[in-house]
């Protein structure tokens, strides 16, 4: 399997040479989503090819001892009829029976966090999304009162977001949570720091802190629940395992080593779309259980460069007005996520007879199945436009506004 001459990333058409159990049922072509610098030239014995894209191998296997090679991403939305080759695999191929609901789910979760937390007491970090929402509620169902939610106030939200969150915990989920004013100490710390990574270490471990004062302050919870989700499990660094406890994650951007609490992460092996079904099937409200996803280093990584104060207030007051416009035309469900991005280049412009030299936006507004993969939205010109001329015109400091066409992969959702 040598490196690449040829790399494929992104659309590509899969042809099927033999349709056996894999590809049974499933058009001859369809659309299959690539990300591979590498090619098999040369097949293993016992191994017969069963669909090529051009004159790449693009799926191999050997019926005998049930073992499936692909070269595309069949987990991937962008990958037509993935779900049919992999339930194919599933069913035909393993004899699994399909007696897995959400129900269940639940009642298996809500059991093993009982027994783990047993007669102690568990802290949950909220962030305002729908994953650590539907975690809280898990364990609450599990240990009841004995949990004690934590909302902070980082300094890198958006718009409003600290009160409206907090009240509808309280009003609507009835959740105990505590809400802690942390700006300054987060806002202190990333003073000057213009390195991504550096940025998610330090709002990680200040996560942490606050979190381990908290605990301290109720009486020293020993457990620490996060929404953590599959594709954070996968596009972090460790899985399962001892290091499960103490590990660096996408979920908060980098735990501490030696943080003082164990993980409860329930929903560590589902996706986001099955993390909403868990959140209706609890009876939450849609409002909640349709929230776009907000990274945990929140506006730090959408904005290029350093963060200071000014520049958080021009990112979100340009950040409100994209989302409103989306709520708007109507857009929010469709979307996985639509959001401005501050720029660290200025450009000329003209207002009125007044030449400007102001900072540029970036929208990014995406669709996605998991955020693994995802493709820029068509969204209606009209909608880009209403954005635009808004930003433009309402947020002084702002006086262009691009829209990034780029899919994941090659680009990432964050722009950093
Ligand atoms: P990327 O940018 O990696 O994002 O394509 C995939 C999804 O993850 C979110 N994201 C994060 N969430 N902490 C989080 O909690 C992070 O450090 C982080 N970085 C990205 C992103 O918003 C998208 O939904």
């Amino acid at each position: 399997m040598p490196g690449g001459d040829r790399r494929e990333f992104g659309k590509a058409t899969v042809d099927v040479l033999d349709e056996d159990i894999l590809f049974a049922r499933i058009p001859g072509q369809f659309q299959g989503w690539m990300s591979h610098g590498d090619r098999v030239t040369e097949l293993a014995p016992g191994f017969t090819q069963l669909a090529r894209s051009g004159n790449i191998i693009a799926a191999a296997g050997d019926a005998n001892r049930k073992i499936w090679g692909l070269q595309f991403h069949p987990e991937v939305i962008h990958t037509h009829y993935g779900k049919e080759i992999l339930e194919n695999f599933v069913t035909t191929a393993c004899g699994c029976k399909r007696d897995w609901t959400m129900a269940a789910f639940i009642d298996s979760s809500v059991r093993a966090i009982g027994e783990s937390v047993g007669s102690q007491t568990a802290l949950c970090g909220l962030s305002g999304g729908v994953d650590s929402t539907v975690a809280a509620l898990l364990v609450h169902r599990a240990i009841g009162d004995r949990l004690s939610c934590v909302f902070i106030d980082n300094g890198l939200l958006r718009k409003n977001e600290f009160d409206s969150v907090l009240a509808n915990f309280r009003e609507h989920l009835h959740l105990n949570v505590i809400g802690v004013d942390a700006k300054d100490r987060f806002l202190s710390r990333l003073k000057d720091v213009e390195d991504p990574e550096r940025k998610r270490k330090i709002i990680g471990e200040e996560f942490i802190r606050v979190f381990e004062e908290q605990a301290r302050k109720l009486g020293n919870s020993p457990f620490l629940v996060q929404g953590t989700l599959y594709p954070d499990v996968i596009e972090s660094t460790s899985v399962r395992g001892p290091s499960a406890v103490i590990k660096s994650h996408h979920n908060v951007g980098g735990l501490p080593k030696d943080m003082e609490f164990k993980l409860i992460e329930p929903l560590r092996e589902l996706f986001k779309d099955e993390v909403r079904k868990v959140g209706d099937e609890l009876g939450m409200d849609a409002q909640f259980v349709y929230r776009h996803p907000f990274p945990g280093p929140g506006l730090a990584v959408r904005i290029l460069g350093a963060v200071t104060e000014d520049r958080l207030a021009l990112l979100r007051e340009a950040d409100a007005i994209v989302r409103e416009e989306i709520e708007n035309a109507n857009l929010l469900r469709e979307l996985w996520q639509a959001f401005a991005v501050l720029l660290p280049v200025r450009s000329v412009g003209v207002m009125g007879d007044d030449r400007t030299y102001e900072n540029v936006a970036a929208l990014r507004i995406v669709t996605s199945m998991d955020g693994m993969t995802a493709d820029w939205a068509k969204i209606p010109h009209a909608v880009l436009e209403r954005m635009s001329t808004r930003i433009v015109n309402e947020v002084r400091g702002i006086n262009r506004v691009v829209y990034d066409i780029t899919s994941k992969p090659p680009g990432t959702i964050e722009w950093e």
